[in-house]
């Protein structure tokens, strides 16, 4: 919200409240506004523009698939897909190429978008850095090289450009540490080895706030998250301090892997993380949270939805009343019905949504004590190995695509989000599928009011 004085008047703007009463929503199926399916971005970087965030990460979609997508979000809830920045294409980025944790940093005076990627054989045995380049942050990159950083293998990277433009790769070396490399002034090329660490850790972000650098990664255990760390120091050369915890004990950083740390407004700090599912990557979701630093010691709290004004960077962590509606009080028809889900509200959930004969359900007594656009959190199970999508329909109003991806089983509810213009009082929210496609089976739906 912002408050303008005026000649001791104070006038509010709620367009802001409005925005920033949407809520991020950890672990859940984010659903891209214009494709109406799973945000695919895994291992990202997010790259500010112009106050639009832009993340840009991996396309692990099954079927066709870009090699690297970029989303757009002014709010950093709602993302919209904007384009493909690296195609499959031959040579390094052709099929069973690998291609992960692509960052973007942008150099002002040649005014070249700067993309570095771990690039690598299916069998992660070349362990090289790919860089291409881009005169916008979401175009097409022309795509240059790749190559092992001072004669180093290369896996999991990151980027940091500091505030005074100087800007590093991290990278992780299996035989010798985890290292910092000063990059070349045009950031094409990497010019000098700055630090290494002797541990096997991968995964690098670096957050810099008053001073003090902050060095975050993982440890080493395949798709499988564990409890990720972090290193501080005052100079990127060291000394840095030994490494520690940052979420509790035995987590595993609330079953993420760090990919990026975000700062938002003046100084709030967003740990941006990926729950990677190994046996279907499309499936992994992301895990994002404010991230605490107070002095030198950083501290990650898990908070199922939480929101940011990303003017100001305030936080809003829970707080809100929530209002669960279990399926079993919404009206179905079209041969919708109750099904036993055990992990459910009242054991039941609602299935059969969709199909052949137009399965439907309507909850016609959604209540919000304010209008405005909210985020709704949809509990839902999908048995399928790909997502599945519904129609939600608020008050009435053209259908709007939501993704479910599979959940773990048939009996744990997983969440997905959805973000609806909800009007004050009673709402009629209808849930159904398009050309006779099965939606997922609905457990409840749960509304942050104020
Ligand atoms: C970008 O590249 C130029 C030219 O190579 C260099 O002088 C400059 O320091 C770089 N960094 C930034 C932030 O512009
Ligand atoms: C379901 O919807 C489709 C397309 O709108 C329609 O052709 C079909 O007749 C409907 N089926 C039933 C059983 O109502």
């Amino acid at each position: 919200m912002h408050k303008l004085r005026l000649f001791g008047l104070i006038v509010v703007f709620f367009s802001h409240s409005i925005v920033s009463s949407l809520e991020i929503v950890s672990g859940a199926t984010w659903t891209a506004t214009n494709t109406g399916k799973h945000v695919q971005s895994h291992g990202a970087g997010i790259i500010n523009v112009d106050n639009v965030f832009y993340m840009i990460g991996e396309d692990k979609s099954d079927g066709p698939r870009n090699v690297v997508n970029c989303y757009s979000s002014s709010n950093l809830v709602e993302w919209n897909l904007e384009g493909a920045p690296l195609r499959m294409q031959g040579g390094d980025l052709g099929p069973g190429r690998v291609v992960e944790r692509p960052k973007v940093i942008y150099n002002k005076s040649t005014r070249k978008y700067v993309m570095y990627m771990h690039i690598d054989s299916g069998d992660y045995k070349e362990a090289k850095v790919g860089v291409a380049t881009c005169d916008s942050v979401c175009g097409i990159y022309t795509y240059h090289k790749s190559f092992q950083p001072m004669g180093k293998q290369s896996r999991d990277m990151g980027l940091y450009q500091d505030d005074d433009g100087t800007a590093y790769l991290l990278s992780e070396d299996r035989q010798n540490g985890l290292h910092i490399f000063k990059l070349a002034k045009d950031y094409l090329s990497v010019s000098s080895m700055v630090y290494t660490w002797p541990e096997k850790f991968e995964a690098p972000a670096i957050l810099k706030k008053d001073g003090t650098y902050f060095m975050f990664a993982s440890r080493l255990s395949g798709w499988d998250a564990n409890d990720n760390i972090y290193s501080t120091a005052s100079s990127l050369y060291g000394p840095w301090t030994l490494w520690q915890l940052f979420a509790p004990q035995g987590s595993k950083t609330f079953t993420s892997q760090t990919t990026y740390i975000l700062t938002v407004g003046r100084d709030t700090a967003i740990y941006a993380g990926d729950r990677w599912v190994g046996k279907n990557l499309m499936r992994s979701t992301y895990v994002w949270l404010p991230l605490r630093i107070s002095g030198k010691k950083a501290s990650l709290e898990n908070h199922p939805h939480w929101s940011v004004d990303i003017t100001t960077g305030s936080l809003t962590l829970g707080g809100k009343q929530e209002l669960s509606y279990g399926a079993h009080t919404a009206t179905a028809s079209g041969g919708a019905r109750l099904v036993d889900c055990s992990g459910c509200s009242g054991k039941k959930s609602i299935g059969y949504i969709g199909g052949p004969s137009n399965g439907t359900i309507i909850f016609n007594s959604v209540k919000t004590s304010v209008a405005g656009r909210r985020t709704l959190v949809i509990k839902y199970t999908n048995g399928d190995k790909t997502q599945r999508f519904a129609e939600i329909s608020v008050n009435g109003s053209p259908g709007q695509t939501v993704a479910f991806l599979p959940s773990s089983d048939d009996a744990t509810p997983a969440s997905s989000v959805a973000h609806l213009n909800l009007k004050e009082g009673i709402n009629n929210i209808k849930i159904s599928a398009k050309d006779q496609s099965w939606g997922p089976n609905i457990d409840r739906l749960v509304v942050f009011d104020k």
